[in-house]
Order: C-alpha cells, then structure tokens, then sequence
C-alpha cells in the first residue's frame, strides 16, 4: 500500500506542466468524493517526471490542509467571485506562497501564466497578480482552527465533542502527518524501528518521519511491515484472535486490517463488494506471503452459511476521520451522505451479528468522527440485537489511547488523543451470547 502524504515536498522550481497538474488534480479532488484518488491517475501527472509530480500532489495536499484559512484570505480581497477555474489557480497561488514557501515570483508568475493559457480568462490575469501581491504584502495567518474545517462539520463536531475538542480536531487539519506501519511479526519491531528511525508506538505500530518511496525502506521488500495509521490497527488487535481460529473481515479491501488478522495466526475469509480493491487485498496478502480466502461479495447478503470465532465490521463511512492523509474528505462530503452511509451500516451490522459464533467477538469500527455512524449506531443495534453486548474495550488495550475511551467501553478516537495525530475512529466490541 502506498500513501501519497509520504511523499517529498520539493518548493520551487517546478514549472508550469507541475501547476496545471495540480490544477487538474485540485479540481478533481473538490469535484467529487473519491475524486482525488481518481485524479492521482489522471495522464497529465503520469506525464510529470517524478519531481514535478511530487510538487503537483504536495501542492495540492497543501491546499486542501489549508482551504478554509486560504478561502477566508481570498474572499478579504476579491469583491465579486471570478470564475471557479480562477478561484483554483488562486488558492494554489496561496498555497505555494504561504505554505510550500515557494519564492513569492515563481508563485504569482506561474499563477499568473495559469490563467493566461485559457484565452477565455484573460480578463483575470490582473485579479490573480493584484490578489497574490497584495496577500504577500500582508500574510495571511492559515492555520486558524476556526477556518481549517468546513463550517457545517465544525458544527457538527461541537454539537457531538464540545467546543474545545472541535477546536483541537480542527487544528489537526493543517498538520502533515507521518507514516504509520505495523509490523507483520511483532517481535521484530525494535530492529524495525531502528532501521526505519521510527518510534515503537503504544500497541505496536511504528511512526517514522522517512519521506519518499516506501517500496525503497529497510523491509518493505521482505514484507515486513505495511503502511496503516495507528488508529486504524487498532480494531483488529480488539478481537484477540488466537492462532487457528477462525475470522471474518467484511469490507477488507483494501487489506490492513486482514494482514494483521492473518499474521496473528487466523484463518480469515476477507470479503469486499468491490472486486477491483479486491486486488489489492490479494496483492498485499502475497507481498507479506500471508493467505486468507479472498472473496467478492456483498456482505450483507454473502450466501455462505459459516459463523466466526471473530468477526471485523471496518464499514463503508463519510471517512471525515482520514482527514491527515485524504483532506479532500472534508471539502467534497455532503451532509446528506452521513444518513444514507448510517443506513447502510446498520444492515452490515446485523448481518455481521449473524455471522459471529455464539460466544465470538465482533469488532465494529468507521474512521468517521459523525456520532450517527458511530454512537447512535451502536445504540440502535443494542436496542434491536437481544443476543450481543458490549464487551468494553479497556484504555491501553490494542493501543486504544486512555482519552478515547467512553464510559460506555466503547472508543471515540479523536485525531489529537496522541502526539502528533492519529485518525479519528470510532470502535466497539461486543460478545455474542
Ligand atoms: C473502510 S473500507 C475498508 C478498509 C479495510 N478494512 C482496510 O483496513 O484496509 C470499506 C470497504 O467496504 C467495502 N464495502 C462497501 N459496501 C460493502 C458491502 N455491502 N459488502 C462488502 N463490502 C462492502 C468497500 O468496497 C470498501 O472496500
């Protein structure tokens, strides 16, 4: 699994293929959900050798970890609204000046070269040199925890965490983060840690600042560890599984959370929807010669009649806890998606109570921080589901930080409960009776 957050941040030098690029990249990632994962495919970057592409995604990054200080700043100075494509090359104007300290003349020059290559926004050439100067005459401050989030889902964060937690979620948003790995055997951790100037941190992941090519680190080609946040390894160390028993991962791809069920000795069944991720989940079981029986299906209706010792529910979620790694999270989710996702997970949550053993454990987690994927969906399958009950999660247990845990025994992982961040997750274990 490769993660586009490890790569350089080179600043300056790169020319105009590198911005347009980026624009592309930009506009992709603001377009749709999914749509900067799409764009990192686009053909205008593939064309890119690998240091102008380095600047086109950091450039981007930046923006996104920026937008809402770098709108704020934007609309201080621009009376009418110019055309979206003009908006875009302004907000990486900003981003390279302020953020990438690129050299103020190479960020206003290309700015202004960007609008100049479409004839039909010539007009705006003088808007983009007037803005960007008069901005570096008087920096704006972009790390502003009041402008980092969009407001409805600052709003919505006050209203579940309180004012101060909200605040502190929010200023996570500006931080790049740095890569997580866990460890396929655990007894080589420390000399991993070493080779990869990494930190051991508490449940076992590692945490190096290493930036570039991952495929190039001390045992990645042994297959010696993968790239997954610390929150996110956090839910399959819950189940406990023991060598031999058998569990269920319902929505793997693509495929952390399997890799570490199948390296603690389980025999796993890893199921996903999508038979293209599904690839990847393959791809990274061979590169840890790990197995487990890969299989594409819809898990709420999977025909086969097996229950499980353990059973893994990682559902499909608005994904606004991945903020550190996917910005563009935060900028193309919609309201209206936290209700239709809830509705989808309730369905998978009863189907996964279906497939659990009678005396099994069932872990179910979202890398959401919105309380109806989380909380309130946890209640309402207590409420209908007679035969599970909570089995509380203790702080420490599988690296579960001691300020994520609820009175109830379930986890509300916020990104600022450890140094340095971490994504924001939500988890709870229950027994089948
Ligand atoms: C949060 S991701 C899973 C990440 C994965 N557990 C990991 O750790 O790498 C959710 C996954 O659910 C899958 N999915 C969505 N709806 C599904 C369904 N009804 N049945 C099975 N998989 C589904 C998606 O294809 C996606 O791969």
């Amino acid at each position: 699994m490769t993660d586009i957050s490890s790569q350089t941040t080179p600043n300056d030098a790169a020319g105009l293929p590198a911005r347009a690029a980026a624009l592309d990249l930009l506009t992709a990632a603001l377009g749709a959900r999914a749509g900067m994962d799409e764009g990192l495919n686009h053909p205008a970057l593939a064309a890119l050798d690998g240091r102008d592409r380095a600047f086109a995604r950091a450039l981007v990054m930046a923006t996104l970890r920026h937008l809402g200080p770098i709108d704020a700043a934007l609309q201080a100075r621009v009376r009418k609204p110019p055309p979206d494509k003009v908006v875009q090359i302004l907000r990486l104007g900003v981003a390279q000046a302020f953020v990438l300290k690129t050299p103020a003349h190479a960020a206003v020059t290309t700015s202004v070269d960007l609008v100049a290559r479409d004839k039909n926004l010539q007009m705006f050439k003088g808007l983009v040199n007037a803005v960007l100067r008069g901005l570096l005459r008087e920096p704006p401050a972009l790390d502003d925890p009041d402008l980092l989030a969009p407001s409805w889902l600052a709003m919505r964060w006050r209203a579940a965490f309180g004012a101060e937690a909200a605040r502190e979620i929010a200023a996570v948003i500006a931080q790049e983060p740095a890569t997580d790995l866990s460890v396929k055997d655990p007894a080589q951790a420390e000399a991993l840690a070493a080779a990869l100037e990494a930190e051991v941190l508490p449940g076992g992941s590692l945490r190096t600042g290493r930036r570039g090519d991952i495929a190039t680190w001390p045992g990645f080609a042994e297959g010696g560890w993968w790239v997954q946040d610390a929150a996110a390894a956090i839910p399959a160390r819950l189940l406990g599984v023991q060598t031999g028993q058998t569990a269920l991962d319902m929505c793997a791809a693509p495929g952390g959370k399997t890799l570490q069920l199948a390296a603690a000795g389980a025999e796993v069944a890893a199921l996903d929807r999508s038979a293209v991720r599904l690839k990847r989940v393959a791809e990274n079981l061979a590169r840890q010669a790990l197995t487990a029986e890969v299989v594409a299906a819809d898990a709420a209706t999977w025909p086969d009649k097996r229950r499980f010792d353990a059973v893994l529910l990682d559902a499909p979620c608005s994904a606004t806890g991945t903020f550190r790694r996917h910005p563009d999270v935060l900028w193309a989710a919609k309201p209206s998606d936290v209700a239709g996702l809830a509705a989808v997970q309730s369905k998978l949550l009863d189907a996964a109570a279906r497939r659990t053993k009678s005396g099994g454990r069932l872990v179910y987690c979202v890398c959401s921080l919105e309380p109806e994927e989380g909380e309130g969906q946890v209640t309402a399958f207590l409420g209908r589901t007679p035969d599970v009950a909570l089995d509380p999660i203790a702080a420490g247990e599988g690296g579960a930080p001691a300020a994520s845990v609820r009175p109830d025994g379930t986890l509300r992982i916020l990104p600022q409960h450890l140094p340095g961040g971490l994504d924001g997750f939500y988890v709870a274990r229950f027994r089948k009776a």
